[in-house]
């Protein structure tokens, strides 16, 4: 766990106008969005560094069909984990998983994947250059044939983005979208993935969590 604390992070979606929340709005669209699109009887999600769960959980709740959908939320802060797991309970929705963990270890998705929609969402900015790379680059053994990805990125300090989604199409993914609104410091991106899915190794880490 970093120094800064990740609970109180998450006052500023009580703000409609925040930043955040327009992040969040602009995610949960994409995850209905995505939803529609796909007609299949059962679907797997995951979340890396799932915060409380606001995106899925919130798109989740207003749905009928949202028992096709199976998740794994991955997060290592207790407090935001039960606040997710408090949420889920109470949408009545029972298989969404929330596991208390470090994300970057490919072994937190043991068993609930290859997922058909895998949310990096406020990840990308918090590990260095080089393991935001290596992420996307092993993102394939996260995915099903078909998946997508929803990924953001803030630009306050350097524009990254371009280097990710070189990196993204490099790994076989397809970019869908790409948002970086002038009003706004995040970028969001919706990539589907056309290349063939790997197995998830067993032990090892996709990044190291840093600020
Ligand atoms: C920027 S927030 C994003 C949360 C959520 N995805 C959202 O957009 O609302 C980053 C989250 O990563 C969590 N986190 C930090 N290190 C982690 C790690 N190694 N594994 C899993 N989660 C971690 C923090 O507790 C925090 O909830």
């Amino acid at each position: 766990m970093t120094g800064k604390d990740w609970a109180a992070w998450h006052a500023a979606y009580e703000n409609p106008a925040s930043d955040l929340s327009f992040r969040l709005r602009s995610v949960q669209a994409a995850i209905g969005a995505w939803l529609d699109s796909r007609t299949d009887p059962a679907l797997r999600v995951v979340s890396i560094c799932a915060g409380e769960g606001r995106d899925l959980l919130g798109v989740l709740a207003g749905r009928p069909d949202a028992g096709r959908v199976s998740a794994r939320l991955v997060e290592l802060d207790p407090r935001n984990a039960a606040a997710a797991r408090a949420h889920a309970a109470a949408a009545g929705l029972p298989s969404v998983e929330v596991v208390e963990a470090d994300a970057g270890l490919f072994a937190a998705y043991a068993g609930a994947v290859p997922a058909d929609l895998v949310i990096v969402v406020g990840v990308l900015g918090n590990m260095s250059q080089a393991d935001a790379l290596a992420t996307i680059a092993a993102l394939p053994a996260l995915c099903a044939a078909g998946a997508t990805v929803l990924w953001t990125r803030g630009r306050q300090h350097h524009d990254r983005t371009p280097e990710l989604r070189a990196a993204f199409a490099g790994a076989g993914f397809a970019e869908q979208s790409f948002l970086a609104p002038e009003h706004s410091i995040f970028s969001f991106g919706v990539h589907r993935f056309d290349g063939r899915p790997r197995p998830l190794p067993g032990d090892g880490r996709m990044f190291t969590f840093t600020t």
